[in-house]
């Protein structure tokens, strides 16, 4: 499973592409709003850190015809490894259908149900976004749809994978790591909180006290060099 980072904060970016095993960028409206400023500069930003990575970008015209335009634009400013987020609706299944036959990558997203999901990977989607965290506070399970998802694309035998988004803890990732899906985005903080955890730190602690004990002028392989 691909982990991808949703988050447009440069810094954050930056940071967990040091140190993470991460393949991309997803951002949505909301998300650029967060970071601020112009939003396509601050795109071109992002892609000037994650180099050729995969880099989602959400359209926001209502009609299939402008959510095209919109596609071309943000193809031609972002480079050929942009993914189109089109939220799945009938305007957005239309462009869906007519985007993919064109060769666009695409990113069906806003899916709450396993039907839009079904219609976006028949209508040639890349990426199927189920919203984990926001389908558990419906009332359903997150988890268990996408579950259901993944069996439609093995069964059916769809190339299309699943980037699952909205995630609150990181135990609902690493649940979705088990089955096997093709990549999750989640926040930076679900990122930075996967290995934040006192006990690493006291087995680091307790190693390195018990090293010393052998010479307490080593304290580690360099000293040997
Ligand atoms: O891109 C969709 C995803 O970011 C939604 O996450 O946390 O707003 O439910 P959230």
């Amino acid at each position: 499973m691909k982990l991808i980072i949703d988050d447009a904060n440069i810094e954050n970016i930056r940071k967990i592409y040091d140190y993470y095993p991460v393949s991309g960028v997803t951002t949505n409206p909301s998300i650029l709003a967060k970071a601020g400023g112009n939003p396509l500069e601050h795109l071109i930003k992002i892609r000037q850190v994650i180099g050729e990575d995969e880099l989602h970008v959400q359209v926001l015209e209502d009609s299939a015809e402008r959510i095209i335009k919109e596609a071309e634009f943000l193809n031609k400013k972002l480079g050929a490894n942009t993914y189109v987020k089109i939220p799945v609706n009938p305007e957005g299944l239309k462009a869906i259908k007519i985007l993919s036959k064109k060769g666009f990558k695409i990113t069906a997203t806003a899916i709450y149900s396993i039907n839009q999901a079904y219609l976006a990977a028949q209508a040639g989607a890349n990426y199927l976004a189920p919203y984990i965290n926001r389908i558990d506070n419906l009332g359903y399970d997150g988890i268990n749809i996408a579950k259901n998802i993944q069996k439609i694309l093995i069964e059916n035998k769809y190339e299309t994978e699943i980037l699952a988004a909205s995630f609150k803890n990181s135990n609902q990732l690493i649940r979705l790591a088990e089955i096997g899906i093709g990549a999750s985005t989640c926040s930076s903080d679900v990122i930075f909180k996967l290995i934040d955890d006192k006990n690493i730190d006291s087995a680091i602690s307790a190693f390195k006290n018990d090293f010393s004990k052998l010479d307490s002028s080593k304290k580690t392989w360099l000293d040997y060099i």
